[in-house]
Formats: C-alpha cells, sequence, structure tokens
C-alpha cells in the first residue's frame, strides 16, 4: 500500500495526543511529514511541548515538530482546559521532552513543504483550530489546489455545540480560520460531533487497550480514562466521544464511516452562534459541495483499529 503523506495540525489536548499516538503507529500506512501544533485546548507552548512528548514516548523522534499560532486570526483566545487539564494531557505525568522543536515555525513549514510537494502529494489532518492552516492560505492561496485533501475535526449540526449551544470547540476557537479552509475549495472531509458522539471510550475498550502494556498503550488508556471521568462525560460507562482520532481512522479505513457531500459555511459575525457550522445537504447552484460531512461511524471498528495498531507498534518494538 502506497503511505499517504501527512501533515498533522493540532492541539494536544488528551485527544489530538491519542490521533498522533494512532499516527505514530501506523507508520506503514501513513509518511508523516510533520507535526504542527497550535494554540488551542491549553497555550501555544504546552501544545509543543506535549506533541513532543508523545512523540518521544511513541518512539518517534525522526518525526518533526513545528510550533504554530499562539492565537486565533481575530477573536479572544479561548481555552478547554477543563477538558484536558492543567499540563493539556490529562493525569500523564508530564516532564521536558529529550528532542525539541523545530526552529522552523509551522506556518513556514506548512507553506514551505506544499510549494515543494507534487500537486495533490499532500493530506492535512487538523484536529484544533484551524489558525496555522488559514494563515498559510492567506500568505498563499494557490496552496489549496495543491493539496490532496484535508481532513478536519470540527463542527456540529444535528448533535449541538459542545463549547457553545450550537458551536463546537474547533470551530468556535477560531471562527474565521475554518471560515476561509472551508472556502479555500480543496476537498474537504469534516468529522464533527454527529460523527464523533458515536465513537465512544466505554470501560471494556480502553480495558483492551491498557492490557497492551507498552507505554503508548498505557498512555492512550489514562488519557481515555481520564476523558471518561470528567463530569460533562458522566457516565463513565457511556465513555466519552473520541474525537480527533477519528481523522486518521479515517484516513486508515475510511470503511468504517459514512460522509455525505455538502455545503458548509462558518457563523462568524453573531456573537450568540459563533463558529456554527451550517451545512447544507441540499444542492444550490452557488454553493460549491467540496465538503464532505460525516454522519455515521462504525464505533467498535474505530477502537479495534486503535487497539490492533497499538499492539502491532508494541510487537514492533519488541523484535528490534
Ligand atoms: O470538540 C472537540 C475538539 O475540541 C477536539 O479537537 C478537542 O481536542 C478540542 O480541541
Ligand atoms: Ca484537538
Amino acid at each position: 500500500m502506497e503511505r499517504r503523506k501527512l501533515i498533522i495540525d493540532c492541539d494536544p489536548g488528551v485527544d489530538d495526543a491519542v490521533a498522533l499516538f494512532l499516527a505514530f503507529a501506523a507508520r506503514d500506512a501513513l509518511d508523516l511529514l510533520g507535526i504542527t501544533t497550535v494554540g488551542g485546548n491549553v497555550a501555544a507552548p504546552l501544545t509543543a511541548r506535549n506533541a513532543r512528548l508523545v512523540r518521544e514516548i511513541a518512539g518517534r523522534e525522526d518525526v518533526p515538530v513545528f510550533a504554530g499560532c499562539p492565537r486565533p486570526m481575530s477573536r479572544a483566545p479561548v481555552e478547554a482546559g477543563h477538558f484536558h487539564g492543567e499540563s493539556g494531557l490529562g493525569a500523564l505525568t508530564v516532564h521536558e521532552p529529550a528532542a525539541a522543536a523545530a526552529a522552523e515555525h509551522a506556518v513556514e513549514f506548512l507553506v514551505r513543504t506544499l510549494r515543494e510537494a507534487p500537486v495533490g502529494a499532500i493530506t492535512l489532518a487538523v484536529t484544533g483550530p484551524m489558525t496555522n492552516v488559514a494563515t498559510a492560505l492567506t500568505i498563499a492561496p494557490h496552496l489549496a489546489g495543491r493539496l490532496r485533501e484535508i481532513v478536519v475535526m470540527g463542527g456540529a449540526r444535528s448533535e449541538g455545540g459542545n463549547i457553545t449551544a450550537s458551536a463546537e470547540y474547533n470551530i468556535h476557537a477560531d471562527p474565521h480560520a475554518a471560515q476561509l479552509v472551508f472556502a479555500a475549495g480543496c476537498p474537504v472531509v469534516a468529522l464533527g460531533l454527529d460523527l464523533t458522539h458515536q465513537v465512544r471510550s466505554i470501560p471494556r475498550r480502553i480495558d483492551a487497550i491498557r492490557a497492551i502494556g507498552s507505554p503508548a498503550a498505557q498512555a492512550v488508556a489514562s488519557l481515555l480514562e481520564f476523558s471518561s471521568r470528567l463530569p460533562a462525560h458522566a457516565p463513565r460507562e457511556h465513555g466519552a466521544p473520541l474525537h480527533d482520532p477519528c481523522t486518521i481512522a479515517w484516513l486508515l479505513q475510511p470503511q468504517l464511516f459514512e460522509l455525505r457531500p455538502c455545503h458548509l459555511e462558518v457563523e462568524t459575525g453573531s456573537p450568540l452562534t459563533l463558529g456554527h457550522t451550517a451545512v447544507e445537504f441540499r444542492a444550490r447552484p452557488d454553493a460549491p459541495m467540496h465538503v464532505r460531512w460525516g454522519v455515521g461511524a462504525d464505533g467498535e471498528g474505530v477502537f479495534e483499529l486503535l487497539r490492533s495498531r497499538l499492539a502491532a507498534a508494541a510487537e514492533e518494538v519488541a523484535v528490534t
């Protein structure tokens, strides 16, 4: 199978970290060109530190980390520390990772890499506020035509919001960036709360991952357990929704998901509904339908993918 060239833009963040662990474990399928980080769940220095720490635990210091934009394009920052803990990595013990971040800014890396790569070669997975990506597209708008596609965790339609009544966090945290990215014209797969709420970290699924026993699997189990014990996700038996890892799971096994073409626009003017995603399935002559919206997910299949990838990576380490 040809390895997909991938850049992950993220704000780790408990579920971003699980997404990174899954991507790091899928070395045979994903050619990770770099991890770019952005201010979001927690402040930018912490999201960059956390990406480096996950990289260290996963043993993937071959993948560079690039720190990016510390704040949204125009609105005031809004963090989500209450979902991710003070460190941004839940109950994990954190330290300063040995390997530093790259000196290049995330936006410079995105612009340079997309300019140098063949057209259609690179996929972007975005699991935080889209500030870095939108800034890169502002500097070089033609880059939208050079991307293979963007897979985004963000938005909500039938599920309502998780940070306000009508907005999901990633879009609400930088709505102007999100609108710019969705309007840029490159193919987008948008996996919002309508889909991620169908993928739940129920206790037996966490236990199956913990049983693998590797440092990466133990860290993933700890991160999932932390989310599931949050009051916002009670009762624990129902499990916390698994948001960001669905982007990587879609890249690895798209057959686990159901998507529908839509026209998607982001509310950027109303303080009441700022960051709302208007997902329109009805075709209109003036509205491009280049976004595919996630409507269905096989939760059991996603967790078996996560478990099996972590187990295989643990085996790989054990025999080397
Ligand atoms: O709404 C879920 C999203 O917001 C996830 O990306 C999570 O990490 C938070 O950033
Ligand atoms: Ca995130």
